[in-house]
């Protein structure tokens, strides 16, 4: 009897496959090359944030600014995020891919358009070569909209999740203050720009896979939005690119990693940037990561501010509505690493 077609990964994955099916496979040009990536603790700076509301306030914020700036990624401790929270949130989410899959099912969507929603690779309608990766995407920003849609099961992910999105909102706005001053910029700059600020949080979910060296958990991309506050198990699979070389961001327990979203980087005219990274797969164990993704509202208008604009530094970006930008990022399937690009005056539109 044929095989009955599943919709998600892992109930494919689980079924025991030794070879992934061919829509996985990627060109033997773009491939993680897994023996030749180079796995180093601590590979992109780790800033300690007790030191920002004290005497060492204008350290940290130079930390910040010189990570920002030649790493567009940085790890951070003394987050003032519960070690309890962060195991719990891990833990549910955890437990929600372990569900039956007809219960899984019941959030699947493959319309980038919905609020919450189940789905499968990145964008399945406009892709042309599959992720390795399911991926629960949510909206949680402003709470009170959105909670009513999440997955009821497991029974306190409503309560839970919600609690863990408020504490990682505070953490991002004390971040953006940060930048903001980093930048030489009022600290509300980055926190007016946004309107009404949107937050989505992503549970990714990456099964073993028999050969993982074919494929990816997320090929090399940007993140389109504003920054981006990563949670992952204690399983390596982040890399990101530094001096044309992938190195791997191995797990620091109580920790998160901070990147710059391709909107910081424009409202930075380019001195911030948004730096490619991707999740490679393993064939032994199972990885959970959980991103919470800081966005503009879609009518907010994003380009270089003017305080950073002058003779010799020219505005690299021209004006437009984050809306724009966030419809041309899914719409490309990942084929395109960044949109960035897109919108420089001297991109030709016709
Ligand atoms: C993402 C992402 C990395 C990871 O979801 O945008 O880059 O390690 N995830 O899951
Ligand atoms: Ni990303």
């Amino acid at each position: 009897m044929a095989p009955t077609a599943k919709l998600l990964l892992a109930d494919l994955a689980s079924s025991g496959v030794k070879q992934i099916p061919s829509n996985y496979i990627r060109p033997i040009s773009d491939r993680p090359n897994l023996s030749d990536d180079h796995f180093s603790d601590g590979s992109i700076p780790m800033i300690d944030l007790n030191g920002l509301n004290g005497p060492n306030h204008s350290t940290v914020i130079g930390q910040i600014g010189q990570a920002c700036q030649r790493d567009g990624f940085f790890q951070v401790k003394n987050h003032g995020i519960p070690e309890e929270m962060i195991s719990n949130v891990l833990d549910i989410a955890r437990q929600f891919f372990k569900l039956p899959e007809s219960e899984r099912l019941k959030n699947y969507s493959d319309d980038p358009s919905k609020t919450t929603r189940l789905s499968t690779s990145f964008n399945i309608k406009t892709e042309q070569v599959s992720s390795w990766r399911d991926f629960l995407r949510f909206h949680c920003h402003p709470l009170e909209d959105y909670v009513h849609e999440w997955p009821s099961n497991p029974p306190s992910f409503r309560k839970d999740v919600a609690e863990y999105c408020r504490s990682v909102r505070g953490l991002v706005l004390r971040l953006l203050e940060a930048i903001s001053e980093s930048l030489g910029l009022e600290r509300d700059f980055i926190d007016k720009k946004l309107g009404r600020h949107g937050q989505h949080m992503a549970m990714n979910y990456y099964p073993p896979c028999p050969q993982p060296e074919l494929t990816y958990g997320l090929p090399g991309h940007t993140d389109p939005n504003l920054i981006t506050i990563l949670l992952q198990d204690d399983v390596p699979g982040l890399q990101v690119l530094r001096n044309g070389k992938w190195i791997a961001v191995n797990p620091v327990p109580n920790t998160f990693i901070v990147n710059i979203g391709d909107q910081i980087q424009v409202l930075s005219n380019d001195r911030y940037k948004s730096v490619l990274h991707r999740a490679v797969v393993n064939s032994e164990r199972d990885r959970i990561s959980i991103p919470t993704f800081y966005c503009p509202s879609p009518d907010a208008v994003i380009g270089p501010p003017k305080e950073l604009i002058d003779d010799e530094n020219p505005a690299v970006y021209r004006d437009f509505t984050y809306g724009e930008y966030y419809e041309k990022f899914w719409n490309k399937g990942l084929v395109r690493e960044c949109c960035l690009d897109l919108f420089k005056p001297s991109h030709n539109t016709t």
